[in-house]
Order: C-alpha cells, then structure tokens, then sequence
C-alpha cells in the first residue's frame, strides 16, 4: 500500500515528505478553502505541493459540464507533470475523463461510492479511482465493506488506463478517518490511502510503542548511573 496526504497544507506536506513514506497528495476544494486558499493563487498552490511531492498530486476540477471540466483539466495538467486531475463521478466527469485520459491527462475520479460506479470510472479511463469510505460510515453505514466491495470488484477485471504505459488502474481509499481504516484498507488490498495528517501521525504511534520507550529510556538512565 501507498500513502498518499489528504490535505492542501504545505506545512503538512513538507513534514509528511521528510518522513519519506509520502507517495502522493490528494487535494478538493473543501481542503483548499480550509487553508485559505484564493482562486488567484490555485494553479500556483498546486505547483508549489508539486514541486515538495515526487508523486501524482491530484487537483479537482469544479466545472459541472463536460468541456468545461476537458479544458480545466488541460489547464491543471499544464501545470507540472505530476499533476492528476480530479474528476467527480457523474455523467459529464466520464465522458471528460474519456476525452482527458485519451489525452494522456491521468484522472482520479472521485467521490465514487459504489462498485457501478468505480467500474464505469476505470471503464471511462479513469488512472485511479476514489471510494470514500468515511462519508459511508457518517450516514451509519459500513464504509469498510464498501470499500471491499470495489476493491473485489475492480480486481476482477484487467483495467489499463491509456494514460500510463502498462500500469493498471489503482485504487485510492478516499475520506479515511483512523488508523483502523488504514488497516482495514490495507487488508482487503487497496493499493493507495490518502489519509488526513492527523490520521498520519496516530498511524505512528501505538501505546505499547510509548510504554516500551519509556521503559528503554529509565533502563538506559540506570546503565549510565551504574
Ligand atoms: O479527498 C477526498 C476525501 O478524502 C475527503 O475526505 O474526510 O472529507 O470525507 P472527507
């Protein structure tokens, strides 16, 4: 499993980096606007995670028809080559990724819920594709076995998107909210989570890992007394 960030914070990027498990970042409108994001300053934003990450970086279109969601396609995948364009799932998204992914422009067709819908995405074109799996879990249903369902569903098919050479189709586990989600993930064979910083760094830490520190840590004290 690959891990991608789910933010549009550069701090959070940066840090993530350094700890050199970072494959890629995940950003949508919600998580620019969180950070303060100006439409003005957008297109640079995504170049400067671009120039932090050595991985897909995917930045969301937010036009509703088809053309509109081909041109600004075209404009975000100008901006570096590791640019993805993030595509919602609906009609017009398909048949935009259909012309993107012909292009060679990699799309990851978000907000995917259901195992349709993740087969019409890699059917469309799609280079990943986006389940969600805590929006799920908010309206009391089971986000995990959702998840499964698509990751099943998807491997029983031999999807190559166009737009790399060879590579097949992967899987993006979208709206991770813990570290249990991760594991479940990771279980049932997703190839990408993109999680939240703060799920990051609870996917460190353990209590047994701090109680077992400690202990090495008074030892270590006694050793240089001694
Ligand atoms: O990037 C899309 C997805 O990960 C959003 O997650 O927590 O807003 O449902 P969330």
């Amino acid at each position: 499993m690959k891990f991608f960030l789910d933010t549009a914070d550069l701090n959070e990027i940066e840090e993530a980096a350094s700890w050199g498990a970072l494959a890629g970042v995940t950003t949508n409108p919600s998580l620019y606007a969180r950070i303060g994001g100006k439409l003005s300053d957008f297109h640079n934003h995504i170049k400067r995670i671009c120039d932090i990450v050595d991985g897909p970086v995917s930045a969301e279109s937010v036009a509703m028809t088809r053309d509109e969601i081909v041109r600004d396609g075209r404009e975000l995948a100008a901006i570096a080559p590791n640019v993805v364009v993030k595509v919602p799932t609906m009609v017009e998204g398909l048949a935009a990724t259909h012309t993107l992914a012909a292009e060679g422009i990699p799309v990851n067709m978000t907000l995917c819920f259901t195992v349709p819908q993740a087969i019409l995405a890699a059917r469309s074109g799609a280079r990943y594709i986006s389940p969600f799996v805590g929006r799920f879990d908010d309206i009391s249903e089971d986000g995990i076995e959702q998840l499964g369902n698509v990751v099943a569903a998807i491997n029983n098919y031999d999807f190559t998107p166009n737009t790399v050479n060879g590579e097949q189709v992967e899987i993006i586990a979208a709206s991770i909210r813990s570290a249990n989600h991760v594991t479940q993930a990771a279980l049932m064979g997703a190839d990408i989570a993109t999680v939240p910083f703060g799920v990051l760094k609870k996917m460190v830490a353990h209590p047994l890992t701090d109680r077992g520190l400690d202990a090495f840590m008074k030892d270590w004290e006694k050793v240089q007394n001694a």
